[in-house]
């Protein structure tokens, strides 16, 4: 079991059997629900875990607890992935206490029907503290990282920052890879966090002022020195919805072949011209999880699409709608429609490119009929130029 400190231990456990994370995201590499005990004088449990593995985490709280009862169960998020065992921990150890935001006091019902919170929990909010014995915590508002209720706590004794859900990352602790934090957790902020960049860039601020020496996040390593300057590098970046990295995304919707044909070419085209770095992907069969995070890598992406009903292909359709919900902005955009008859897929990306935040269309717009030609060549090769220009 990870030792944070003296007094911090990792008391998380590992999923290895989950298919899908909230039900969307693979992680071919697990998930860790983290959670923390603080050994003081008065003893804190900061959060619990997801129902999944329960009897694990029971038990690896047991072993460091032993016959000692907690006096404060932290809750840092209301979501089930670390809120599950909330039930079990009031019922097990009568004196314990929960600690958190006045927006989740209003959750405990929904989740816990049954349960008697009566004065049995204590709301705390921006900038309230609460004293262990050598340890004095101090509750840092984090509302919609990645839910409204969420607190991050800060430790000043150890300097440590509790921080819920940021600088979260998917896969499991036994298989993480110290030496990339930055690729599944930058596909984690974005699918799950990326909606919320100024609510980041908020507490991104607040924390600025705390000296922090390790970040414990629910989810992912445990961040220290190097790795934890580059998380906050990046977290500040990304929340920024800057682009991280030069490089042109190519995605595309493609129902026999015809479209894959022509973002595959203009792949080529960008290449010969010169672009250091050109991503195509498949949206049908690539995780679509994968390609958004791309899109918020790359500051360019062309959208490649067949029609399909009057409208576009429906898999494009999703794609630029997952843009939208979470807050997709300050990109250009180059567009690829294929129309065997009625060409109707590139009406439809560019209203839905339109209605983002401070997205532009770069021209020409490039019709493909059903299969590419020598002849839409030359306008593919406009198109590259007008990106790489
Ligand atoms: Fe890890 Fe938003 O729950």
């Amino acid at each position: 079991m990870n030792t944070i400190s003296d007094s911090i231990k990792y008391i998380g456990v590992d999923d290895l059997d989950i298919d899908l994370f909230e039900s969307q995201y693979v992680v071919p590499e697990g998930m860790s629900y983290n959670s923390y005990l603080i050994d003081d004088e008065k003893i804190a449990v900061m959060d619990t875990a997801d129902r999944r593995k329960g009897e694990e985490w029971k038990a690896n709280l047991k072993s460091v607890l032993g016959d000692r009862q907690p006096d404060y169960l932290v809750v840092h998020h209301m979501e089930p992935d670390h809120s599950a065992l909330i039930a079990w921990m009031m019922e097990t150890y009568p004196g314990v206490q929960l600690v958190c935001s006045a927006q989740a006091v209003k959750m405990l019902s929904n989740f816990f029907e049954g349960v008697d919170f009566t004065g049995r929990v204590l709301t705390v909010k921006e900038g309230d503290t609460l004293a262990l014995g050598k340890h004095e915590l101090r509750f840092i508002g984090a509302a919609m990282i990645h839910w409204p209720e969420v607190i991050m706590t800060y430790d000043a004794t150890d300097k440590v920052l509790f921080s819920a859900d940021g600088f979260g990352k998917f896969g499991a602790l036994v298989n993480d890879d110290p030496n990339d934090w930055a690729c599944e957790a930058r596909r984690y902020y974005f699918n799950i966090c990326g909606k919320y960049g100024s609510q980041v860039q908020s507490v991104l601020k607040k924390t600025a002022a705390l000296d922090i020496q390790t970040i414990c996040p629910l989810h992912g390593p445990i961040l220290k020195g190097e790795a934890l300057a580059e998380a906050v590098r990046l977290y500040d970046i990304w929340s920024k919805y800057e682009p991280e990295s030069e490089g042109i995304l190519i995605a595309y919707a493609s129902i026999h072949g015809g479209t894959a044909a022509a973002a595959e070419r203009l792949g080529e085209i960008l290449r010969e011209k010169g672009a250091k770095k050109v991503v195509v992907s498949d949206l049908s069969r690539e995780d679509m999880a994968e390609v958004i995070e791309d899109a918020f890598r790359y500051p360019k992406v062309v959208v490649a699409a067949s029609s399909y009903d009057a409208g576009v292909f429906p898999v494009m359709h999703d794609f630029l709608y997952h843009l939208q919900i979470k807050n997709y902005q300050k990109r250009q955009f180059g567009i690829i429609e294929n129309g065997s008859w009625a060409p109707t897929a590139g009406k439809v990306m560019r209203t839905m490119i339109e209605a983002m935040k401070d997205c532009e269309i770069i021209e020409p717009m490039v019709t493909i009929r059903s299969r590419m030609k020598s002849t839409d060549v030359p306008l593919l090769e406009q198109l590259a130029d007008a990106l790489l220009a």
